[in-house]
């Protein structure tokens, strides 16, 4: 290859680095992208379909029942109730997401990362134990006590967690920078893998015995 050519194809790949680097939710390019469904030839696109805008309407861009607290009555204690492109299509290419999660109380939200967004929460009743651990070799627990009117950012891509450690119920309000933050439970994403992740590997990996992998891998 000519110096000139390894040079302009070297400087194209690093603007296509950078450009991945920063990929969070694209700008909008028009005024309302509101979400339809997937045509029936299963082409996807990276987000959803527009609807024409003359038949946007302000129901596209509503939803009703965040007062409305979710069942903790599961193995944790905790409930999220989702708002993200799915319940609000209007949200399409808008980078934003809302959930409202509800604790009973010592319930919690188990470790988790999004990897679309950066979260920021207030609680609105009750008391967090809230946390986010930094990147390798760190590993840094960036962790507070949360009470109603408190607010704490969870980074990007870092796992995270709150847990109620009041003897109320708790409720709490996040805002996400994603249509579609997407949720990485780290216990369920590494011993309830479908189909599993071979059980001596994962022995090694946590250090465990291998009976306790296979017991993690049945609880998950
Ligand atoms: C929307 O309405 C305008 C005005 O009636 C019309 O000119 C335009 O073609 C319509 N756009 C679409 C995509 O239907
Ligand atoms: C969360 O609460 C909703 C509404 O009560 C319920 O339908 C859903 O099953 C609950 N989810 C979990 C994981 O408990």
């Amino acid at each position: 290859m000519k110096k000139g050519v390894s040079f302009l194809v070297a400087v194209a790949l690093m603007a296509l680095a950078s450009s991945l680097a920063a990929a969070f939710d694209p700008s909008p390019l028009q005024d309302t992208c509101v979400a339809i469904p997937e045509p029936e030839n299963a082409v996807f696109v990276n987000g959803k379909f527009c609807k024409n805008p003359n038949l946007t309407v302000a129901e596209d861009f509503f939803f009703q029942g965040l007062n409305i607290p979710g069942n903790t009555a599961n193995r944790v204690g905790s409930n999220v109730t989702t708002v993200n492109v799915d319940a609000i299509p209007g949200l399409n290419t808008l980078g934003i997401s809302l959930v409202r999660i509800d604790y009973a109380p010592y319930g919690q939200n188990p470790p988790h990362t999004h990897p679309r967004a950066t979260e920021i929460l207030t609680v609105l009743e009750g008391t967090l134990l809230v946390g986010f651990v930094t990147s390798n070799p760190q590993n840094r627990l960036f962790s507070k006590v949360l009470n109603k009117g408190d607010v704490f950012v969870f980074p990007i891509g870092l796992i995270h967690f709150q847990f109620n450690i009041g003897h109320t119920n708790a409720v709490a309000i996040a805002g996400l920078n994603s249509q579609n933050p997407g949720v990485i439970t780290i216990a369920d994403a590494v011993f309830g893998s479908n189909p599993p992740i071979n059980p001596d590997f994962l022995a090694r990996a946590f250090q465990l015995d291998k009976k306790v992998v296979e017991y993690l891998q049945a609880r998950f």
